[in-house]
C-alpha cells in the first residue's frame, strides 16, 4: 500500500514536470530542456500508467489523444454569451467608436481612456471551461448562445494546458480565445496532403476550424493548431477572496497577466495604451509587421482596459459596446475569371496564369495570379466566368484560393489545355509526374528564347545591368537576339535604334554587356539555365570540376559524385551537354571573352562550413542576402530557404518571422546579423 502511495507521488512529480516543459515549450516559445529529456520523461509516465491503470487521470499529458471518434457533436451552452465584434474600416469609423464611447460614460474629449490592443488573430473562436484547475469543457462559439462540444479536439493542442498553473485559481474559469494554425504549419499540412492526392485547405483559417471541428480527435492531434487566449466567460472565484484576499484584477490587461500566470498562451502583441492616437499608431505598427508574423491576422482589436467601464457601456446585439475591431485590408478578395492564358517559361514549361477582371487585393490591383499547374486547374474545376477567390499576401504571385460555386453561370467554359505551344505553335509534351506541360521546341520558341536570355542577364547569373525585359522582348521580336550570345554581337546603333533607348542608354548597356565578361563559373554555369541546376548546384559543380570543360565531358557517374548531385540532376547536365547546339553555344560564349578567375580546387570536406545547412531570414543590414549567402557558400555551407530538423544554423536579421519562431520551436542554433558578420569574418581570414 505504502509503495502505491509513493509511486502515486512519483507519477504526481513526473506529471507536474512535464507540464511544466510544455508550457515553456508551447505557451511561452521558449524550451528550457532538449527535447530527448522531454521524451524520456514522457515514456517514464507512460509505462508508469500501463503498470498502474488506476493513476492515469484526465489531466496527465499521456491523455491528450486517444478518444474513440465521435458520430457527432453535443451541444454546449454558453453560461456568457461569446459575443462577437463590430468592425471599423478606417479612422474615421474608429474616431467615432471613441467618441460614441465618451458620451455614453459622459466623459469629455480629454479624459483618458485606457484601451488595450491586440492583432485580431484569424482563426476560430473558443471557450475552455476550467473547474478547479482543471480542463472540463471546450466548446466553439456556434451561435453565440450554444456551442459544439469539441473537448476531446481542445486537449490534443498543446498550447491548451489541461491543468491551470499557479495560485488563486478561481473554481470556475471560462476563457475565450482564438484557435488558429501557423502559415508554417497550414503550408506543412497542404503539402502533405498534395503529396496524398488528400483536399487542400484554401487559408489557415479553414485548416483551423476543419481541424478542430473534426469528429475524430486523432485527426486533430496530427493538426498543427495553437491557441491565444484574450477574453474570459464565466468565472466563480468567491472562494479566494474570502480565504487569503486574493481579488481577481480590475482591468482586461491585469487580467490577461494573470490568466498568463495560469499557464494560458496570451498573445506577446498586446499592448495597453492611453489615447486614441496611440490606437492609431499600433494600427500601423501591426499592419507592417502581418507579413511576417508567424499566423494570419486580420485587423487589430482595441478594448476599453477598465473592466468597470466595460460593464457600464455593456452590449448591443451580439456585440459589446467597449471594444471594436478595425479591420485590415482584405488579402482575400472575389472576382471573375476571364480567361485562362498558358505562359511558356524559360524551360518550356507552360503554365496556367489566371487573367481576372482587375480587383484591389490589400490595396494592390491585382489582374493575373497563378494556377500553378493542369492539376491545380482540375482540383479547381475552375472555368471561363466562374467567380473566384483571390489571395494576395505580400510579395508573393497573387493566386487563385477557390471557385465559388454557387455563382456559376449557365455558359461558363471548361478550360481547355493547349496540344500545341501557345506562342510558337510546337507541339506539347505533358510530362505525367510533374502535371506539366512543355514546349518542344527549345531553340526555336521565342518565349523560350526571351526567358532564357532574362535568365542569362539576370541579377545572379551573369549580372548585366539595364538589359530589362521589354529590351530583350524588343530585341528577340526584331530577331535581333536568337540566344545570349548574340547579346555580345550586339552593335551601339541596333540598340539605339529600340523603343525608349538612345545612344547614351544603348552605350551604358553594351558597357554593361562588356563589364558581364568578367564571372565566375558558378554565375556562368547559372546563366546556362540548365534544368535543375540551381545557384548551389551551380557552385557545387564549379567546386568540383573547377573547369568548364570537364563538366561538359563529365559522364553521369562523375556527375554524381558531385555534393547533392543525385540522377536526375546529373542526368538533366548530361542531357544539356550531349546536345551539340549547347555546346557550340559555350564555345561561342567562351571565344566573345567571357572568363573567371581560376579556381583553385579545395577539397570540399575541408571547407570550415562543410556539411553545415543555414538558412537566412529577416531583413540584415550590413550585407544583401546574395552576399551572405555567396559567402556560405565559399565556406562549404549549404544555404536553404526553410527550417527543417536538417538545419544546423538560422541567421536572424530584422523582423525575422515564422521561420525563427520555427527554428526556435525546434531548438535550432538562432544567430543575429552582428554575430553572423563576425563568424564570417574569423573563417574567411583563416
Ligand atoms: S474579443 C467580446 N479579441 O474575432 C469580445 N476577438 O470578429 C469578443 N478575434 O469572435 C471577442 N482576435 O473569434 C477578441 N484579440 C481578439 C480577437 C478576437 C480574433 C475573433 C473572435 C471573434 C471575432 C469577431
Amino acid at each position: 500500500m505504502q509503495k502505491i502511495d509513493e509511486i502515486r507521488q512519483l507519477v504526481e512529480k513526473i506529471k507536474a514536470e512535464i507540464s511544466q516543459y510544455n508550457y515553456q515549450y508551447y505557451v511561452l516559445d521558449e524550451p528550457s530542456v532538449p527535447d530527448a529529456h522531454y521524451d524520456q520523461l514522457f515514456q517514464q509516465l507512460l509505462e508508469f500508467e500501463k503498470k498502474f491503470p488506476e493513476l492515469v487521470s484526465s489531466d496527465s499529458p499521456t491523455q491528450r489523444v486517444g478518444a474513440p471518434p465521435l458520430k457527432n457533436f453535443s451541444q454546449i451552452l454558453h453560461t456568457v454569451p461569446m459575443l462577437s465584434l463590430d468592425n471599423v474600416f478606417d479612422e474615421k469609423e474608429f474616431q467615432a467608436f471613441d467618441k460614441r464611447i465618451r458620451e455614453r460614460l459622459n466623459f469629455s474629449e480629454k479624459k483618458h481612456i485606457s484601451y488595450v490592443c491586440e492583432p485580431k488573430l484569424d482563426g476560430l473562436a473558443v471557450s475552455l471551461r476550467y473547474q478547479q484547475g482543471l480542463l472540463v469543457s471546450a466548446a466553439t462559439r456556434g451561435d453565440g448562445q450554444t456551442g459544439e462540444d469539441i473537448t476531446l479536439n481542445a486537449r490534443t493542442i498543446s498550447s491548451i494546458p489541461l491543468r491551470l498553473l499557479g495560485k488563486n485559481i478561481p473554481e470556475i474559469l471560462e476563457v475565450r480565445g482564438e484557435v488558429l494554425m501557423s502559415k508554417a504549419g497550414f503550408d506543412a499540412l497542404n503539402d502533405k496532403a498534395r503529396l496524398a492526392g488528400e483536399k487542400v485547405f484554401a487559408n489557415p483559417r479553414n485548416a483551423a476550424a476543419g481541424s478542430l471541428r473534426q469528429l475524430d480527435s486523432a485527426v486533430t492531434a496530427t493538426r498543427p493548431l495553437e491557441i491565444f487566449c484574450y477574453g474570459l466567460g464565466e468565472v466563480k472565484s468567491e472562494v479566494n477572496a474570502e480565504v487569503n484576499g486574493f481579488q481577481l484584477p480590475e482591468t482586461h490587461s491585469e487580467m490577461m497577466k494573470q490568466i498568463a500566470a495560469w499557464g494560458l498562451r496570451v498573445n506577446p502583441l498586446l499592448q495597453k495604451v492611453s489615447d486614441p492616437d496611440a490606437c492609431q499608431a499600433y494600427y500601423q505598427k501591426i499592419l507592417k509587421q502581418r507579413d511576417q508574423l508567424p499566423y494570419e491576422i486580420d485587423g487589430v482589436v482595441y478594448k476599453v482596459d477598465d473592466y468597470r467601464l466595460q460593464q457600464r457601456l455593456g452590449f448591443v446585439a451580439r456585440a459589446p459596446r467597449w471594444a471594436i475591431a478595425y479591420k485590415f485590408p482584405a488579402q482575400e478578395q472575389m472576382t471573375e475569371l476571364i480567361s485562362v492564358d498558358f505562359q511558356v517559361g524559360r524551360t518550356g514549361a507552360i503554365t496556367p496564369v489566371a487573367r481576372l477582371k482587375p480587383v484591389n487585393v490589400g490595396g494592390v490591383l491585382v489582374s493575373n495570379a497563378t494556377l500553378h499547374n493542369l492539376d491545380e486547374i482540375e482540383r479547381l474545376d475552375i472555368r471561363e466566368k466562374d467567380t473566384v477567390i483571390v489571395y494576395r499576401a505580400g510579395d508573393v504571385i497573387p493566386k487563385v484560393v477557390s471557385v465559388v460555386k454557387e455563382k456559376r453561370p449557365q455558359d461558363a467554359k471548361k478550360i481547355i489545355v493547349p496540344t500545341s505551344c501557345p506562342v510558337c505553335g510546337a507541339k506539347v509534351e505533358r510530362i505525367e509526374a510533374e502535371a506539366i506541360l512543355r514546349c518542344s521546341a527549345p531553340e526555336t520558341c521565342s518565349a523560350q528564347q526571351k526567358e532564357a536570355i532574362k535568365h542569362f542577364a539576370s541579377r545572379k547569373a551573369m549580372d548585366i545591368d539595364g538589359l530589362g525585359d521589354k529590351i530583350v522582348e524588343q530585341l528577340v521580336d526584331e530577331s535581333l537576339l536568337n540566344n545570349a550570345a548574340d547579346l555580345y554581337f550586339l552593335k551601339q546603333q541596333q540598340l539605339a535604334n529600340l523603343e525608349r533607348m538612345g545612344e547614351k542608354s544603348a552605350d551604358n548597356l553594351l558597357k554593361a554587356i562588356e563589364k558581364s565578361k568578367n564571372t565566375t563559373l558558378q554565375k556562368f554555369l547559372f546563366a546556362l539555365g540548365i534544368r535543375e541546376v540551381g545557384e548551389s548546384t551551380a557552385l557545387n559543380l564549379a567546386q568540383h570540376f573547377g573547369d568548364i570543360h570537364k563538366i561538359m565531358q563529365a559522364s553521369q557517374t562523375d556527375l554524381e559524385e558531385v555534393n547533392d548531385v543525385g540522377p536526375v540532376v546529373a542526368s538533366s547536365i548530361r542531357n544539356y551537354f550531349s546536345n551539340p547546339k549547347n555546346k557550340a553555344f559555350i564555345e561561342t560564349l567562351l571565344m566573345t571573352g567571357i572568363h573567371w578567375p581560376v579556381i583553385l580546387q579545395k577539397d570540399a570536406a575541408d571547407m570550415p562550413l562543410a556539411g553545415q545547412t543555414f538558412v537566412l531570414t529577416g531583413t540584415l543590414i550590413n550585407l544583401s542576402r546574395t552576399e551572405a549567402k555567396e559567402k556560405l557558400q565559399l565556406l562549404g555551407a549549404k544555404v536553404a530557404s526553410s527550417v527543417s530538423p536538417k538545419t544546423d544554423c538560422v541567421v536572424a536579421g530584422e523582423a525575422a518571422g515564422s521561420k525563427l519562431s520555427k527554428a526556435e520551436a525546434l531548438g535550432i542554433k538562432v544567430i543575429n546579423e552582428q554575430d553572423f558578420i563576425a563568424l564570417l569574418d574569423n573563417l574567411l581570414k583563416a
